[in-house]
């Protein structure tokens, strides 16, 4: 399976705090069945001010650590883009980390407040299409509004913005609502991807294949295999093909 979101960078975000507890991670993904993750520290201004060449040094590091212990986990990088007017400069000056591409698009994680769906979102999406970018909004299940009624994502969803759902919502990991949430999106048809949003090995684990088991439930083995596999592989091939995301695999 490949990954498409988790913070298993040490010390540089809410994820794990030091190598040992990003190797811990690494190693759970391997043994969930993931060979392939892209890392996604947050990019949140003001919170998280995580930067393109931070980011480099910092996966840089986890490499070697991950060669020095044999854990045979391929990543590469890009970021969880918190959705705001920021966005609007940081993509002409090349500071959003892309997941890689869909059709002639590139490819960009973006986060919404759990809260609510802030004002103007629209316009921000629309103007990220304009720009040859297309928005994989992250975890709509865990927003509030969406909970309260999925109906509210239908602006996104005619927009053409991808969706990736939680594997953990999937098994009652953030609660019933958002369960819930997760299968109704899924019967909708508009989920492209599961990923793990990792952060923590026992809090927030790599639990992908619980969530493709659950997925295979709701929506048969085809379209669970394209949500971890097919579609993962379609947006971040590219990245993980480049000659700086050298396969680590011993
Ligand atoms: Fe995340």
């Amino acid at each position: 399976m490949i990954d498409l979101h988790c913070h298993l960078l040490p010390g540089i975000d809410d994820g794990p705090k030091d190598m040992d507890a990003a190797l811990a991670l690494a190693a759970q993904a391997v043994s969930d069945g993931v060979t392939h993750s892209v890392l996604t520290p947050h990019i949140h201004h003001g919170r998280w001010d995580n930067s393109i060449p931070g980011i480099c040094q910092a996966v840089h590091s986890f490499r070697s650590a991950l060669s020095d212990s044999q854990i045979p986990l391929t990543v590469a990088f890009a970021g969880e883009v918190r959705v705001g007017a920021e966005i609007l400069t940081m993509l002409p000056r090349d500071e959003i980390p892309f997941l890689g591409v869909w059709g002639s698009k590139k490819v960009m994680l973006l986060e919404m407040p759990h809260s609510h769906i802030l004002p103007g979102t629209d316009k921000i999406v629309r103007w990220l299409l304009r720009n040859n970018v297309m928005p994989l909004i992250a975890h709509p299940e865990r927003n509030k509004s969406v909970m309260r009624n999925s109906d509210n994502l239908n602006f996104l969803i005619e927009l053409g913005c991808l969706f990736q759902v939680t594997s953990g919502a999937l098994v009652g990991q953030f609660g019933e609502s958002a369960k819930t949430c997760a299968e109704v999106l899924l019967k909708k048809g508009v989920v492209t991807v599961l990923a793990s949003d990792a952060h923590h090995v026992k809090r927030r684990p790599v639990n992908l294949s619980c969530g493709f088991e659950a997925a295979k439930k709701i929506v048969g083995l085809k379209l669970a295999q394209q949500l971890v596999y097919d579609n993962p592989l379609k947006i971040a091939g590219s990245i993980f093909s480049s000659a700086s995301s050298v396969a680590l695999i011993k």
